[in-house]
């Protein structure tokens, strides 16, 4: 395993479910990728579950059993609420940064426990030490954190696997022509499901306090083997077609900048060698981590075009 501050494999053993009596787990981001499954996986296990939401209509997909609190975190006198009595807190930020002190001191006045959701910016290999402003956000609510003196876990995946979706999944179900930057460059995409078990387990077993778990899935992809392996399980044959670095650039929205030149960054230093692989999703669920090729045969209906 790859997570120094692995507290070894036992965590299940010292798992201390919680029971319908127990006082709820705040999740925020409920209504986003990780967030969503998070909430069905603590539900599941019998977990009460509060759902931070900024607007009311966007938490009508969420199980029937959920508390639903609306909130904002670019706005923390409206946590209250939602931080009531509550036992950990699952942490995605998104937003801005200015509200990110008051938000986390004010976690801090509420609860003994946050698993937070980051990303691997501490991990020593070229496509993550690339000029990043949400890396250094991250890490700045990881010393806020730190400094608050709460319990934390800090869960840092890599390249969602889902992230194929939003980029690749038009072309796709279009013509099956994928254009796109740097072809060559590696990396090891972690199925969000994944990511979304570890942070269930780190939200309702004990064990996990001080967890730093980088989250890699199980192989190093370029990213035309990802569209070729696509492919493969859609049962078609699709092309990926190499796109200058500029035309990428000058065909994102302006909005998209700043995330655009972090990743062209990112592949550009990939090239050339192998992605970061850990073991961390397979030694903490005791289970093979998802592959790519499962991810993609899963959202096979989302890469194929709806029939008229
Ligand atoms: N994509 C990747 O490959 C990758 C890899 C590593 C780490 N990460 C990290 O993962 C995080 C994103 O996770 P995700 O993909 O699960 O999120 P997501 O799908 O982008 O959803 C964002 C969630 O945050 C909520 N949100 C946004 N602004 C908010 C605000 N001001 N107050 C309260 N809630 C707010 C959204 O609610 P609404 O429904 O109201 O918009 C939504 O539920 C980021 O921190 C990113 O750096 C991503």
């Amino acid at each position: 395993m790859n997570s120094p501050q692995h507290p070894l494999h036992s965590a299940q053993a010292g798992a201390d479910a919680m029971t319908a009596t127990a006082p709820p787990v705040l999740v925020t981001g409920a209504t986003g990728r990780i967030g969503r499954a998070v909430v069905d996986l603590l539900t599941d296990a019998g977990v009460p579950v509060r759902a931070l939401v900024r607007r009311p209509e966007s938490a009508a997909t969420l199980p029937a059993d959920v508390e639903i609190v609306t909130g904002d975190l670019t706005a923390p006198e409206s946590l209250d609420a939602a931080l009531h009595a509550v036992s950990t807190v699952f942490l995605v930020w998104t937003a801005p940064p200015q509200t990110a002190a008051a938000v986390v001191d004010r976690l801090a006045a509420h609860t003994q426990r946050v698993v937070y959701l980051s990303a691997p910016h501490r991990t020593p290999h070229p496509f993550f030490q690339q000029p990043n402003p949400m890396a250094a956000l991250h890490a700045e609510i990881e010393r806020l954190i730190a400094a608050s003196g709460v319990e934390s876990t800090i869960v840092r995946p890599g390249m969602f696997a889902s992230n194929a979706l939003f980029w690749w999944a038009a072309a796709i179900r279009g013509d099956g022509v994928v254009r796109w930057p740097y072809g060559a460059a590696e990396t090891a995409p972690v199925d969000d499901r994944d990511v979304a078990e570890v942070v269930a387990r780190a939200l309702r077993e004990s064990g996990h306090v001080g967890g730093d778990y980088v989250l890699t899935g199980p192989e190093s992809l370029t990213q035309a083997e990802q569209v070729r392996i696509i492919g493969d399980a859609l049962g078609r044959r699709l092309t990926f077609e190499e796109m200058p670095p500029d035309e990428f650039r000058r065909e994102a929205p302006e909005a998209a900048r700043p995330a655009v030149e972090m990743l062209l960054a990112a592949w550009n230093a990939a090239l050339g060698r192998p992605a970061h692989v850990t073991s961390t999703v397979s030694d903490l669920l005791g289970r093979p981590a998802r592959t790519f090729r499962q991810w993609a045969a899963d959202h096979a209906t989302a890469l194929t075009p709806a029939a008229d």
